[in-house]
């Protein structure tokens, strides 16, 4: 699915999180949001899922003002796997709630996907590893089988090891699936190894943008800064 972006605001109590966002989600690659801590980036692709509504701009879903959410999925910051839940539950999630029973043979095929035993089908968050954890997050966004999947954050909490391990796994996924992909990272190896496309948002407004195989050539100050850490 393609996204278009167009001089997009969003305030929260007369303060403005989002002043003037331009910005195309290409259909079939990824996209890498990147800023600092609280510029915006969960409003952002939370909005554009249309969690949140905006004050003003537009948000077109290929050509259009509308979109099904049902196309969508997203892997929120903190992961939230259900813990009263077992991980099969939390992977079928939207057909458990409503009472469909029949989603065993789907779920091992997703568990198998992200690369979970099957030992694990009946047990519970909590006796789960951090990385684990996150591979059923990742099975629960794909189970209704997305054609765009927002990824906030996919590998914060993670050693680099298993930070890797998840990224190959998503590039994997999403490649074979054919999905756009909209993700927030703080890591810019993660970025350059898992995008195509980046944005770099910075008080309100896209302050620099480019192809991710280029994110260490940019001569913008601002994301300079923000790759070597540096405060400006
Ligand atoms: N529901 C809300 N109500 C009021 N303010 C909010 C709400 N959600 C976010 N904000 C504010 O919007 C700003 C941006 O928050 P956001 O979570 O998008 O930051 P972020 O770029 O994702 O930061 P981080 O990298 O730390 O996750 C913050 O100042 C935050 O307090
Ligand atoms: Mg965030």
């Amino acid at each position: 699915m393609n996204i278009e972006i167009k001089n997009l605001k969003k305030k929260f109590n007369d303060h403005y999180v989002l002043k003037d966002i331009s910005l195309t989600i290409e259909n079939n690659k990824s996209t890498i949001i990147l800023g600092q801590s609280g510029c915006g980036k969960s409003v952002l692709i939370k909005t554009i899922y249309q969690l949140f509504n905006f004050d003003s701009g537009e948000i077109i879903y290929n050509k259009k003002p509308n979109v099904n959410i049902d196309n969508f999925s997203m892997l929120f910051q903190y992961g939230a796997l259900f813990d009263s839940l077992k991980i099969s539950e939390n992977i079928a999630f939207t057909d458990f709630i409503n009472n469909k029973k029949n989603f065993r043979k789907r779920v091992m095929s997703l568990m198998n996907d992200v690369g979970l035993d099957k030992s694990i089908f009946n047990r519970y968050p909590s006796e789960l590893s951090g990385g684990m954890k996150k591979r059923a997050a990742l099975a629960r966004a794909l189970y209704k089988n997305p054609k765009v999947i927002f990824l906030d954050e996919p590998t914060t909490g993670l050693d680099p090891i298993n930070s890797d391990k998840i990224n190959d796994l998503i590039l994997k996924v999403i490649t074979k699936r054919k999905i756009t992909a909209v993700s927030i990272t703080h890591d810019i190896k993660s970025a350059i190894k898992t995008g195509d496309n980046y944005f770099f948002i910075d008080d309100g407004i896209v302050e620099d943008k480019g192809e991710c195989r280029n994110i260490l050539k940019t001569k913008n100050k601002k994301f300079k800064s923000f790759i070597t850490g540096a405060r400006y």
